[in-house]
């Protein structure tokens, strides 16, 4: 059953949530889904981690329902588009989560980075869990691009206009 997106809310991403991102990072279809498929170890996670805490232009927010984490999601933020990654935690999806951690991710990224005027999406062409979420967050197919092994679909949502930005 879908809940409501009032029942959730998005925290930053702090230090103490190391392990969780790691575990997250690890989990096999989340490698499945990502551009490098390869196992990460501990220490390039660590460092990789700490330094996206400290980066400026990379917001990382929690997926929160009362004090349990749901799920993850990551903006990139480069002149005015932010870039998302996203997770859900493999035991609570397909329960409406994805749509709202992206929904409530695009509100508090417009926010958070007052120069964010447009949302980019790349997702590999077999990811059909995650296109539909997407799609039904206002995303529309932008181009198509075809790697060496797989193909990868690009969304993009304008979340602001200039005049008003
Ligand atoms: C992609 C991901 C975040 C989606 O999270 P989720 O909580 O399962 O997503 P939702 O439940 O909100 O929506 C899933 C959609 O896929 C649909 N779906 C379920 N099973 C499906 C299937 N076998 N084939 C196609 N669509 C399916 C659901 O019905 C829903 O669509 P709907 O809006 O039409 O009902 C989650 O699967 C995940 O973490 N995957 C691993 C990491 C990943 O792929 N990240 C995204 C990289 S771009």
């Amino acid at each position: 059953m879908q809940k409501g997106k009032s029942d959730f809310y998005l925290r930053r991403a702090n230090i103490d949530d190391m392990m969780l991102f790691f575990d997250w990072a690890n989990e096999k279809t989340v490698r499945q889904n990502s551009f490098s498929t390869d196992i990460i170890n501990f220490d390039n996670h660590k460092a990789w981690f700490e330094k996206s805490l400290q980066n400026k232009d990379r917001y990382i927010y929690v997926l929160m329902k009362d004090d349990l984490p749901l799920g993850q999601i990551r903006f990139d933020v480069r002149d005015e588009e932010a870039e998302i990654a996203y997770s859900i935690d493999k035991s609570y999806r397909n329960k409406g989560f994805g749509k709202i951690i992206i929904s409530l991710g695009i509100e508090q990224i417009v926010k958070d980075c007052n120069r964010v005027q447009t949302i980019v999406a790349k997702v590999k062409g077999i990811n059909e869990y995650s296109k539909k979420c997407f799609l039904r967050n206002g995303f529309e197919e932008y181009r198509k691009i075809f790697d060496r092994d797989y193909e990868i679909v690009e969304y993009r949502n304008k979340v602001k206009n200039k005049s008003i930005g």
